[in-house]
């Protein structure tokens, strides 16, 4: 089944830049298309676009959403648009070095996703930069049975 995907990347120091360039490698086949879109300058009406979506973001500050993901995380928390069609993933990074708001950037997209009637697509990924394995081959195995759910 032919099936688009946008990937939409929120981003420090562009790591989950490099987990979105391996997924859309592994998934755009002709019948899976991919899109790849940096937050930056992006708002909730990314949502109204057909496909699925895979949110793909990092955490900083005190379980920050990155820079460049804060004014979609903001619009869509003040627009609440109704996202009952909208179906989502999560792969979320972060550093368990950081106990206790691990991997909140993409809890904080998870939650408020989830409050405007979108339906997640599999479990929120949690990568951990300090357990040695790398987002971009952990992203890349995860992947093939994210896809096959989302078809
Ligand atoms: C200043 C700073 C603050 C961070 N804060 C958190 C945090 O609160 N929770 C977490 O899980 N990871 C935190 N991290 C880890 C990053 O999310 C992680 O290294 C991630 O892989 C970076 O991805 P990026 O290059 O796409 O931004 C922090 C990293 C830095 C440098």
């Amino acid at each position: 089944m032919s099936i688009r995907i946008h990937i939409l990347v929120g981003t420090m120091t562009g790591t989950a830049q490099l987990v979105a360039q391996e997924l859309e490698l592994a998934w755009d086949d002709g019948e899976t298309t991919v899109a790849t879109l940096l937050m930056d300058k992006l708002d909730a009406s990314v949502f109204d676009q057909p496909g699925v979506f895979l949110v793909c973001t990092s955490t900083y500050g005190q379980g920050d959403v990155p820079d460049n993901a804060k004014a979609l995380y903001e619009d869509l928390k003040a627009k609440r648009p109704d996202l009952s069609r909208v179906r989502y993933g999560v792969f979320g990074l972060g550093d368990r070095t950081y106990a206790e708001t691990f991997n909140f950037g993409g809890k904080k997209f998870d939650e408020l996703l989830t409050e405007l009637g979108a339906q997640r697509i599999g479990e929120r990924v949690q990568h951990d930069a300090s357990s040695g394995t790398l987002p971009e081959e952990v992203a890349a195995q995860w992947g093939e049975g994210w896809l096959a759910l989302a078809k």
